[in-house]
């Protein structure tokens, strides 16, 4: 059942006890995923990149938090609509448990918060596959601020090799235990789908709503990254959804394809800011 989201959580949960621990489950042969995941074949070190700050990236990059741990990601793209993954909000639907934390870089500041007012997860998305990862989040009120930017939604279908850019509070190293304190970034490339597609069969079947990016043991988003935006230009186009490891020798990043998702996202704003 929750096979994707443990290859996300693994990481986390092999140096971890306390965090992540109710999401496995015991249909799940543990041990055997986690030699998949740790298998020096499979798994190097570290996403690559560079720290840097909210600022430079230009103010769009919220912490999301629940009963005040960070869990993920995500990109502000109005005064009170914030895009993330679907799949940070599985088993922690306690909306007024959400803070949104805009404006920060170090991850303990304390930014601009702001309580969660609604959710919508697409109700296509699949926990068994991550399809149609995506969730838009209204706050109960508009955050604001100098230090905040918004991103726009993807205009065009981008061509493989496309860099772009991906950051978050996410690992560096799969054996870490929690989230960065610093911020960092990456640029990765896009994958042709089929060449993705072939590196995850038969695993993992990879759906119209994904794609991939990344460098093969180099370059790519990890645990804790999720649900940020992967961007171009001031668009966001990716949103971090899953992987097999982190900047494994043979899995690429997936992020959910926001031009695949976007009438989603454009209804669910519409609705979010129509009620008062
Ligand atoms: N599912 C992970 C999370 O919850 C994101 C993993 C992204 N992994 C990757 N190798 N690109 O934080």
């Amino acid at each position: 059942m929750q096979r994707l989201l443990l290859y996300c959580l693994l990481a986390v949960t092999l140096t971890s006890t306390d965090v992540l621990a109710q999401d496995l489950n015991e249909t799940i042969d543990v041990k055997k995923l986690a030699e998949v995941v740790k298998s020096p074949a499979f798994q190097t070190r570290v996403v690559g990149g560079e720290v840097t700050t909210n600022g430079k990236l230009g103010g769009y990059l919220i912490a999301l938090r629940y009963e005040l741990n960070f869990i993920c990601g995500g990109t502000l793209l109005h005064d009170l609509i914030v895009l993330t993954a679907a799949h940070c909000f599985l088993g922690r639907m306690k909306i007024r448990d959400w803070l949104a934390v805009g404006g920060v870089s170090k991850l303990n500041d304390r930014g601009i918060q702001r309580e969660v007012k609604e959710v919508i997860k697409s109700a296509q998305f699949r926990e068994e596959d991550m399809n149609m990862d995506v969730a838009i989040l209204r706050l109960k009120r508009p955050m604001r601020g100098k230090s905040l930017g918004k991103l726009i939604l993807c205009k065009n279908h981008l061509e493989p090799g496309t860099e772009l850019r991906v950051s978050g509070w996410g690992l560096t190293d799969i054996y870490e235990s929690g989230p960065q304190k610093l911020l960092r970034t990456v640029t990765v490339p896009i994958v042709d789908k089929n060449t993705c597609r072939a590196s995850y069969r038969p695993k993992v079947n990879l759906t119209d709503s994904m794609f991939c990016a990344g460098v093969l043991g180099k370059r790519d988003a990890c645990t804790f990254d999720s649900g940020g935006p992967l961007v171009y230009r001031n668009q966001v186009c990716g949103i971090v959804s899953f992987g097999i490891g982190c900047a494994s020798r043979r899995y690429y990043g997936v992020y959910t394809d926001i031009m695949y998702v976007k009438p989603f996202i454009e209804q669910s704003i519409k609705v979010l800011l129509a009620k008062r």
